[in-house]
């Protein structure tokens, strides 16, 4: 195999995330001859690079190019970014069905990328584009304020023992830097089958003073969010399903995409 990284970086190319705690390992993960075929093929279409050279002069105070949504899809459309899509099961299947919206997801796991691919070839998707790095750099640096109209984080690593729960994605300073990207009236959509990391995000989301809660708690599982094998199998060894969907003040309304599409279990999907 002449360049096995396929043209992606390694999501631990920088000293300052080596410094960080991070909210997941980098898996080996055996990729199938598919995988590595869609990641041969179709990355250089669909999968972005994390550090894209700077505007203008190289100086330290250059800015790093933020994720153009024109440029990349080559329309103006709703936005919505996706935090560690797995295999991409989710991903795909809410773009068959929203394709009046845009999404990014991002991912570090190389097979899901190539898992991710597949799908996008295989139901003809060009409203998906991939980065494939630490979304908390990712958002740090590559995507703006107030430009998001949704965000997605279904099952993030729970990291069940105490000593690992500073690992969690959800806490206060990602979650704050996370709504400052959204949009008003845009929502967090987050999802988890733990109870405990389910009553940390509820507590971490609702002290967020630039966000309000859409349910009085918890809420049932919205119908455009499918029931993935993974979450399947939760429920079969008696794990709960809790969803979170918050929005972004100030509040008029939610944005348009999740007040036309959510009707809580209207049906079933499944993938
Ligand atoms: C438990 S899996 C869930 C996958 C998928 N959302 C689902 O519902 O099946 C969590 C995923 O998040 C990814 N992940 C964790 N932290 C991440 C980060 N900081 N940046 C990008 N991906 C991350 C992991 O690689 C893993 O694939």
């Amino acid at each position: 195999m002449k360049n096995a990284s396929y043209g992606l970086q390694p999501a631990l190319s920088t000293k300052i995330q080596i410094r960080r705690v991070r909210s997941f390992v980098t898996r080996a993960g055996r990729l199938s001859n598919a995988q590595r075929r869609a990641l041969e093929t179709l990355a250089p279409r669909f999968v972005t690079p994390f550090h894209p050279e700077p505007h203008g002069a190289k100086s330290a105070s250059a800015r790093l190019a933020p994720f153009d949504w024109r440029a990349h899809f080559g329309r103006e459309a709703p936005r919505v970014l996706e935090i560690g899509f797995g295999m991409g099961e989710t991903t795909a299947e809410i773009a068959r069905r929203w394709p009046h919206v845009d999404f990014l997801g991002i991912e570090v796991h190389t097979p899901g990328i190539g898992a991710l691919l597949q799908r996008i070839d295989a139901h003809a998707l060009n409203n998906i584009r991939i980065i494939a790095h630490d979304a908390v750099q990712v958002i740090e640096q590559m995507i703006e304020d107030g430009s998001l109209d949704g965000a997605h984080i279904f099952f993030p690593d729970p990291w069940p023992k105490a000593r690992h729960h500073k690992r969690r994605l959800i806490q206060p300073a990602f979650v704050a830097r996370l709504a400052a990207r959204l949009a008003p009236g845009a929502y967090l959509h987050c999802a988890t089958d733990w109870q405990d990391y389910a009553e940390h995000m509820l507590a971490v989301l609702s002290a967020q003073p630039s966000l309000e809660n859409t349910a009085p708690g918890y809420t049932p599982r919205p119908a455009y969010r499918p029931v993935t094998k993974f979450e399947a199998r939760g429920r079969q060894r008696g794990h709960g399903i809790w969803d979170l969907v918050f929005r972004k003040k100030p509040a008029g309304r939610l944005t348009p995409i999740y007040h036309i599409e959510c009707s809580p279990n209207q049906d079933s999907l499944r993938v």
